[in-house]
């Protein structure tokens, strides 16, 4: 065994050598120790929304940190936390911002929070609903809420049952909404939890806005909370800021992390409605939301957090997203007439396809030799099994983009994938 201390996510450091030192990152790139340079072709995770370092955003957080680093934020608030709720329940139409760390935690507090919603008012609806091949987050609610798998396989004893969706590919569109229509018909459900458009770990599974809105109308129909998380779609990596927007959705409770604070930092909010908030509105102190981290609404995040929605009121970002939006179309195009790539899927700035191989799914043999290969070209994508996809800061450029695809076509070759 060789390995020093440093436990990494999603990792087995018993296959995988040692993890790559990055001593800076700007813009769309990354840079080694050595001065090397990888292309960041999957935003840091998904994270990173106008490139690196934005120099607005930073300096946001700089001037924050010389003001107030940290402070408990129950019974305490802050300049950039009022001003953070004020513009961000403005823009999605949400009256209520809870504030907490990451997706997974945006997302436990939404289900908490539809459950809170129910019992504060003595109705029982415990009943979650869910997609499959959702990803929600790692922790043991969001995993609930998220498809059973390899991923959560050793925690299964401990997950809470949820109804599952059959997932609404072409062509199944009606399956997944009667099943939801048979899901809520009771009036026992408590919530539905979707991520819009796109599924994202699940395999960059993308279905139409047609189906978000029809969801959305069975949930308002039958009294189920909508829950959208939008972890990964919000800023803008579908096109519109939201991708609820798309299907003219506003839901009960909206789940943002990643983009809040461009990637700079971690933040997380969830949005509710006012029905929401007023069923934990109460003289009675049992009725409260109990739910914390320490960090909540940290004074720098929430600058950084500002800061990014300044970059989006004045600078072209939008135009950004639409020119990488159009270059993934025209770019994908080859890969749609190449045999060995199936399913080729687009969804705003994001481009996922399947390579063509004997083995398929998450563990399939060809991820971690695609993701090498990708890296020694100085190339970070890290696809999902067989799946690859693209999910760039909305700083590249062209031929930055272009470089993808010839990797990826090269990949093609390298590993033989059937025709
Ligand atoms: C849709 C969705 N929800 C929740 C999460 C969890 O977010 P985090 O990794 O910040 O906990 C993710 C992460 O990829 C996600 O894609």
């Amino acid at each position: 065994m060789s390995h020093g201390p440093v436990w990494h996510p999603f990792t087995q450091h018993a296959l995988q050598p040692d993890a790559i030192e990055i001593a800076r990152a700007e813009g769309a790139w990354l840079e080694r120790t050595d001065g090397t340079r990888i292309l960041d072709a999957i935003s840091s995770w998904w994270v990173i929304t106008h490139g690196h370092r934005h120099p607005r955003i930073i300096a946001a957080m700089k001037a924050q940190a010389d003001q107030l680093d940290q402070v408990i934020f129950a019974g305490f608030t802050h300049r950039p936390a009022e001003e953070l709720a004020a513009r961000l329940t403005k823009l999605v139409g949400l009256p209520h911002a809870f504030f907490s760390d990451s997706g997974s935690t945006a997302v436990e507090v939404a289900l908490k929070m539809a459950l809170g919603f129910w019992r504060n008012q003595g109705i029982n609806r415990t009943r979650i609903i869910a997609f499959e091949h959702a990803y929600h987050g790692d922790t043991i609610g969001t995993m609930s809420a998220g498809a059973r798998g390899v991923f959560n396989a050793p925690y299964e004893p401990l997950l809470f049952d949820v109804i599952r969706l059959p997932f609404s590919a072409k062509g199944k569109e009606q399956e997944t909404l009667e099943a939801l229509r048979a899901a809520t018909a009771d009036g026992q459900a408590a919530a539905l939890i979707v991520e819009p458009l796109i599924l994202g770990a699940g395999g960059m599974l993308t279905y139409t806005p047609h189906v978000l809105a029809d969801m959305a109308r069975i949930c308002r129909e039958t009294k189920t909370l909508f829950i959208a998380d939008e972890v990964m779609t919000g800023f803008g990596r579908t096109g519109t800021f939201l991708a609820c927007e798309q299907a003219n959705v506003t839901p009960d409770i909206l789940c943002l992390a990643k983009g809040i604070t461009g990637g700079s930092t971690p933040l997380a909010v969830t949005l509710a409605s006012a029905p929401i908030f007023e069923a934990h509105y109460s003289q009675d102190r049992r009725k409260t939301f109990f739910h914390s981290s320490s960090y909540t609404a940290n004074p720098i995040a929430c600058a950084a957090a500002v800061a990014n929605l300044d970059v989006w009121n004045e600078e072209p970002v939008q135009a950004r997203i639409a020119q990488i939006t159009q270059w993934q179309h025209e770019m994908s195009e080859a890969l749609r007439a190449d045999t060995r790539f199936t399913d080729v899927r687009l969804c705003g700035t994001i481009a996922a396809f399947d390579l063509r191989v004997a083995d398929e799914g998450y563990l399939a043999s060809i991820g971690p030799k695609l993701y090498d290969f990708f890296l020694s070209r100085g190339l970070l994508l890290r696809p999902l099994g067989n799946t690859i996809y693209i999910m760039p800061p909305y700083c590249i450029t062209r031929d930055e983009l272009a470089s993808l695809y010839e990797a990826i076509k090269e990949a093609a070759d390298t590993f033989g994938a059937r025709a």
